[in-house]
């Protein structure tokens, strides 16, 4: 299978800023994704260039290079959503600029005091395959779940998450074999101990993008919100929840491969439908 990126337009100009109607908090949930996805995208590309020289099976290189077009287009196309925001009077930027920061002290190029360049350089990879691990997941459940589609979401937006997360289940191995291939036998007790150190990662940059949108978001001055919420949404199924302990636990197999995660079919079938739309 070759990787190739298909930069889908998309058209906000009808799209409310709870796109889910009368669900800011199901909204910000989902709008995560826009914060924090291109932080970890352009993250990844940086990372990848650095070791694409190195990978010396042909295929692998072929596929790194579609993943990294795929990435490319996924943050432009975030990006491009953060200025839609911009317009409805919710400013992201002081966020992501924190969040930029976070990055590099988890993830970035330099090494911390003391570590060794080439053993940052695998555990880089290994976080790096720990979140591909996730948006697989998350790209699974998007294209799989109907409660989105049952809470109204905007078919516009969807189509953008789905987008996005139908090319993350695609490109769901790329990352993982580019571990094995230069970390060899260590590559299984990185990625245990990557996954170990990613999730609690995430899941705090996740709370803490909900709780910075619901408070600068124009329309909700004075509403709080709080554990209940955050219940509802699960319950309801607005995001992914249980899903991802489960995936996790399943990274954590010595046997695991990811295309064992999601379906290529049903990510397949939902790319077939966007080359309608013009190209951005
Ligand atoms: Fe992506
Ligand atoms: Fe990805």
């Amino acid at each position: 299978m070759t990787l190739q990126a298909r930069r889908p337009t998309f058209d906000w100009e009808h799209t409310p800023l709870h796109w889910i109607p009368d669900e800011p908090y199901a909204t910000h949930a989902n709008n995560t994704l826009h914060l924090l996805a291109p932080v970890f995208e352009r993250g990844l590309i940086a990372l990848y260039k650095e070791v694409l020289p190195r990978l010396k099976d042909e295929r692998l290189r072929q596929e790194l290079r579609g993943f990294l077009a795929q990435e490319a287009t996924h943050a432009r196309a975030h990006d491009q959503v953060l200025a839609w925001m911009r317009e409805h009077g919710l400013e992201t930027a002081p966020f992501i600029a924190a969040c930029e920061r976070d990055w590099q002290a988890f993830a970035g190029d330099t090494p911390p005091l003391g570590v060794p360049a080439e053993a940052w350089l695998r555990w880089r990879l290994a976080l790096a395959a720990a979140g591909e691990h996730l948006t697989c997941v998350v790209g699974h459940w998007s294209v799989s779940t109907d409660a989105l589609d049952r809470a109204g979401a905007d078919p516009e937006m969807l189509a953008m998450l789905r987008w996005h997360g139908a090319e993350e289940v695609e490109h769901r191995a790329v990352t993982f074999d580019v571990l094995r291939a230069v970390a060899g036998p260590t590559a299984y007790p990185l990625r245990v101990a990557a996954m170990v150190a990613t999730l609690p990662f995430l899941a705090g940059l996740w709370n803490r993008a909900v709780a910075y949108m619901l408070a600068n978001d124009p329309l909700l001055r004075g509403r709080t919100f709080g554990r209940r919420d955050y219940q509802a949404l699960l319950e309801r199924g607005l995001a992914p929840g249980r899903a991802i302990l489960e995936a996790v636990a399943r990274y954590m197999h010595p046997a695991f491969h990811p295309d064992q995660e999601g379906s290529l079919e049903l990510a397949q079938g939902v790319l077939a439908g966007m080359t309608r739309r013009p190209a951005l």
